[in-house]
């Protein structure tokens, strides 16, 4: 066993400190530096390594002949999607989530598709393999499923899986996982750490694709530090609004695809099922057009998503109106009302305004400023919009609409779902519009807000 030296490594960011003290000198959160024994690492190891590297140096990138590994397909297109097409072998996943979010349940039916191609070990440490068992069963999934244990201690997994020659390696959950080098807490931050680099040099040296769960934290994050996203290959987020049956999984890390990818599941009796058109849930249709509300195309990834963004202005009581954004920066709000006043002469100054986005969503993009002002002045004047209408375009501070990227797309998935009417910044403007659609090409605001009184 490696010589153990005791160091203190903060709970929060996994910096590590020679001393105890009472703020982390790395992420500065107060009271998160706890005693850890770590291994000493070996001189020899120190000494050997700039040889490795040197010897590394001789393969050059052209000469590299690069083969296209084979993905393996994990049953759902919507995990394919967020994964980048698909299960990389060799690669590490890690998923956070909250509790009861239906991480297990998506590794359970990803684990049963998976292990039609290989063999697939399922590693829990949160439940007993007659839990797993019987979820299986009730998922129906009982046939295909993957080989189960019970079990926390990494070199135990990593054993079974080597032995099995596994495919693909599941490991629930991380924060379980007990690695015998390291004589901390499991969860602890040596532990988790070094349970990962232990999954990693697993995945990479048989080429086994691992996945790992893992819990977030209050805030958000997963728990246990930010260091285990940067040992990992692919970091998805599982998400949902809460009580809402709808699952967002995104891909906020991913070395073999994009970021950002979005992939949409609904909980329902037999476990995840795939939502292969979100737009459609992100929406309230209403029956007649309402005020202060108009659809927007946001893209998230590589998909174009059709939402509704709903402003309330109100006569504010107070001598400070209010502002309020939910799904919205804050700042942007404010800014665009700013630029709305100056440059339409939209009078809000008395207003509190509420903004919104539908469905739980988050517009992180200023393609959806255009659509905000429509709304806003919309709410503010008591006329709504046409039920037809989408609008998106940028919002300059000189009172211009500016143009947004993947025009083309936008108008593509909004005439899908059936809207006629599309306002848009005018290089946004195709040759041919979609069919059954009239494109409207603005430039400034002003314009904009005249096309609809
Ligand atoms: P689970 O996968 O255990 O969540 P996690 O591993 O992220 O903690 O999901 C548990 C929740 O999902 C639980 O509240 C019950 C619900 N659920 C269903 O609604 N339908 C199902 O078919 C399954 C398996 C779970
Ligand atoms: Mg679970």
């Amino acid at each position: 066993m490696a010589k153990l030296k005791e160091v203190f490594v903060c709970q929060n960011c996994g910096a590590g400190a020679p001393k105890w003290q009472g703020q982390c000198p790395d992420c500065g959160e107060w009271n998160t530096l706890a005693a850890e024994s770590v291994p000493v690492p070996a001189r020899h190891a120190a000494r050997t390594a700039p040889r490795a590297a040197r010897a590394d140096v001789s393969t050059s990138l052209a000469a590299e002949a690069i083969v296209e590994q084979a993905r393996l397909a994990t049953g759902s297109a919507e995990l394919d999607r967020v994964l980048g097409g698909g299960l990389v072998p060799g690669s590490v996943t890690l998923i956070g989530g909250d509790p009861g979010i239906g991480k297990s349940t998506l590794m359970l039916q990803a684990a049963a598709a998976l292990n039609l191609s290989g063999p697939v070990l399922y590693a829990t440490g949160e439940e007993s393999v007659q839990q797993v068992a019987l979820r299986a069963r009730r998922l129906g999934l009982a046939e295909a499923t993957a080989r189960l244990m019970a079990e926390t201690g990494v070199e135990e997994i990593v054993g079974a899986a080597g032995n099995l020659q596994a495919r693909v390696l599941i490991v629930d959950s991380i924060q379980t996982m007990y690695s015998e080098r390291i004589d901390s807490a499991p969860g602890a931050v040596g532990q988790l750490r070094e349970c990962t680099a232990e999954l990693v040099r697993f995945a990479k040296s048989s080429g086994t694709a691992v996945l790992l769960v893992g819990h977030v934290t209050k805030e958000g994050q997963i728990a246990g530090p930010r260091v285990l996203e940067h040992m990992v290959d692919t970091v998805l987020y599982f998400e949902s609004d809460t009580g809402s049956r709808f699952r967002v999984l995104r891909s906020v890390k991913n070395r073999f695809g994009a970021a950002n990818e979005i992939g949409v599941f609904a909980m329902a009796e037999q476990g995840l099922r795939e939502v292969t058109n979100p737009s459609a849930i992100f929406l309230s249709r209403h029956a007649a057009p309402v005020s202060g509300s108009v659809i927007t195309v946001m893209r998230e990834g590589t998909r174009a998503l059709l939402i509704e963004v709903q402003v309330l202005a109100d006569a504010s009581l107070g001598s400070n109106p209010r502002r309020v954004a939910v799904g919205i920066d804050g700042n942007r709000l404010t800014m665009l009302l700013a630029v709305a006043h100056r440059h339409a002469g939209l009078l809000l100054g008395g207003q509190d305004v509420f903004a919104n986005v539908v469905g739980g969503v988050r517009l992180a993009e200023t393609a959806g400023d255009l659509a905000i002002v429509l709304a806003a002045r919309s709410s503010l004047n008591d006329v709504p919009l046409p039920n037809s209408l989408v609008a998106f375009g940028e919002l300059g501070l000189a009172g211009e609409i500016r143009p947004v990227p993947f025009g083309e797309e936008r108008l593509r998935e909004a005439a899908k779902h059936g809207f006629k009417l599309a306002l848009v910044p005018e290089a946004n403007v195709p040759k041919r519009s979609p069919e059954g659609m009239t494109v409207r090409g603005v430039s400034r605001l002003s314009q904009a807000l005249d096309a609809f009184q």
